[in-house]
């Protein structure tokens, strides 16, 4: 029976650093070390100042890191990559996998040049037996990539027995999935040694998760598969509430009933039926196009087409959603101030990848409007640096002032536009307690302008009435607020103000 001392993880980021928290602070005769090419984000990790925010991460790492009288540290960081996986019996690649911006399948297929790198990393360091898992979501098929690899690469008297094992952890709530996972996948080659190697990540798991979720037995291109497969039908779901949303503004519908109707269907279930703004994060739109271009190259165009749907009814949603906004404002939006609430892609994370309100952002500099923006955890610095790499740093200096609070970003607002349903803009918890109270930023008080009326009625500012105005996905995707006072037209959520 083969047993894991010391795990390596290649990658410290959103993925590799929760993931190995965890399994180090439940697994303490187990050492883990993260590894990364970059040092500050390695700094980062060996700090206070984590690299990135989740709930509950910063007491897990620091239990797991810096131990204490009764437990020894078992958890480190560093960017001593060769030095950790010389070490290590079983090895997490943890990389990232985005979507591919040159060459053949630019723009769909995954890019998996630096799981191919790390693997060549490992193979040409590798003096004894190691378990490579596939931690990345990689296309179906990558684990022959990885096989052949260490067969041409590594020694010959060096065993690799490559695994796959997703993740299935949600960004925002990362620590609670992880420690409680809906299932654990382990795809193996389905030999004797590969089963055996599948049982040894399966014992790190079974140390805190209940064996009957762990799934030891599965083939390895399913176990690839179902990571891609999962993340396209949650992201079918919001694209199919999204789209149905957009038939509700045009009828008497009410896309909350019918998310709520639909959702009592067992059948059906209630997750992933609320409207947003469109799904965001680094995640979801690579994943889908990375199964579009998995479907084109195998031949089978309609699955692609089908799938594809999927990404442009999200494109088209967070277009709408820009567009209302600019008509609410007579279309004529430059040098109008927009307060903008939230710049991640949902709440409880500090992520802006591929966040909706970034894409809006460009819409607004498009108009040339004035942009105030806040994010609880997206830091001033880093809202003009971000920015300004995507819109260029003259344009952000001209048209983008980050704020210190809601209620600065608010002020002399023609419009506010919440892109991020964190709690604070709908629970009036903010901190520190600024002078003017939440239920009193109506748009009318906010405004100097006469058309900031209709920007209130579009959904996109906070009231008295606000507080359920702003709804999520289970991921917690930003959702456009309900126009509170409008009782008359319950269904007019990106809708016309103008009609
Ligand atoms: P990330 O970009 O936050 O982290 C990846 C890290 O890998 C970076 O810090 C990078 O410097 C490092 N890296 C790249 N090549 C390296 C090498 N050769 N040696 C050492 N370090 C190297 O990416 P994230 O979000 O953690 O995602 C990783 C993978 O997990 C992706 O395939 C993603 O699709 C998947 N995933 C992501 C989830 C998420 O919520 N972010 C959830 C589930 C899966």
């Amino acid at each position: 029976v083969r047993t894991v001392k010391n795990i390596c993880c290649v990658g410290a980021g959103y993925v590799g650093g929760p993931t190995c928290a965890v399994v180090a602070s439940k697994n303490e005769d187990v050492d883990v070390t993260v590894v990364d090419l970059s040092q500050p984000r390695i700094d980062a990790w060996n700090s206070s100042q984590l690299p990135i925010y989740e709930p509950g991460l910063q007491e897990i790492v620091e239990f797991a890191r810096d131990g204490s009288d009764q437990r020894r540290s078992n958890l480190h960081f560093s960017t001593d990559v060769r030095g950790a996986i010389q070490k290590a019996d079983l090895i997490f690649i943890s990389v990232n996998t985005p979507t591919k911006t040159v060459g053949v399948g630019a723009g769909r297929a995954a890019d998996i040049k630096y799981v191919e790198a790390a693997a060549r990393e490992i193979a040409e360091v590798a003096t004894s037996d190691k378990i490579i898992v596939e931690k990345s979501t990689v296309p179906c098929g990558t684990s022959e990539i990885l096989r052949d690899i260490f067969e041409a690469v590594g020694e010959p008297h060096v065993r690799f027995d490559v695994l796959s094992n997703p993740e299935f952890l949600a960004e925002g709530t990362a620590i609670a999935d992880l420690l409680s996972p809906d299932r654990i996948l382990i795809g193996s080659e389905g030999t004797p040694e590969g089963l055996e190697a599948a049982n040894a990540l399966a014992d790190v798991y079974a140390a805190w998760v209940p064996r009957e979720r762990i799934r030891a037995d599965v083939n390895i291109w399913s176990s690839e598969l179902a990571k891609l497969a999962a993340n396209c039908m949650l992201a079918q779901r919001i694209s199919s509430i999204n789209s149905l949303s957009a038939i509700c503004e045009a009828t008497g519908a009410n896309i909350k009933e019918i998310s709520h109707s639909v959702g009592l269907d067992k059948r059906i279930g209630p997750n992933f039926l609320k409207a947003s703004i469109g799904f965001g994060g680094s995640c979801f739109k690579k994943d889908v196009l990375n199964l579009v271009y998995m479907a084109e190259t195998l031949h089978l165009p309609e699955v692609a087409s089908y799938w594809k749907a999927v990404v442009d009814i999200n494109e088209w949603q967070k277009d709408r959603f820009a567009k209302h906004i600019i008509r609410a404002l007579n279309s004529t939006v430059e040098g109008k101030r927009i307060a903008i609430l939230g710049l991640a892609y949902k709440k409880n994370t500090g992520d802006t990848r591929e966040s909706p309100a970034i894409a809006f952002i460009g819409q607004m500099l498009s108009e040339r409007a004035q942009l105030a923006i806040y994010d609880p955890k997206v830091s001033y610095d880093r809202i003009l640096r971000e920015l300004g790499d995507e819109f260029g740093h003259e344009a952000v200096a001209k048209y983008v002032k980050p704020c210190e609070s809601a209620y600065a970003a608010c002020e002399r607002a023609s419009a506010v536009a919440i892109m991020t349903e964190w709690d604070e803009f709908k629970t009036d918890q903010l901190t520190p307690r600024p002078t003017l109270d939440l239920r009193d930023l109506t748009v009318s008080k906010l405004s100097t302008t006469p058309v900031a009326k209709r920007a209130d009625s579009t959904s996109s500012a906070p009231s008295s009435q606000s507080e359920d105005n702003m709804s999520s996905d289970e991921e917690g995707r930003q959702c456009p607020s309900t126009p509170p006072t409008n009782t008359s037209s319950p269904t007019t959520e990106l809708s016309d103000p103008t009609k």
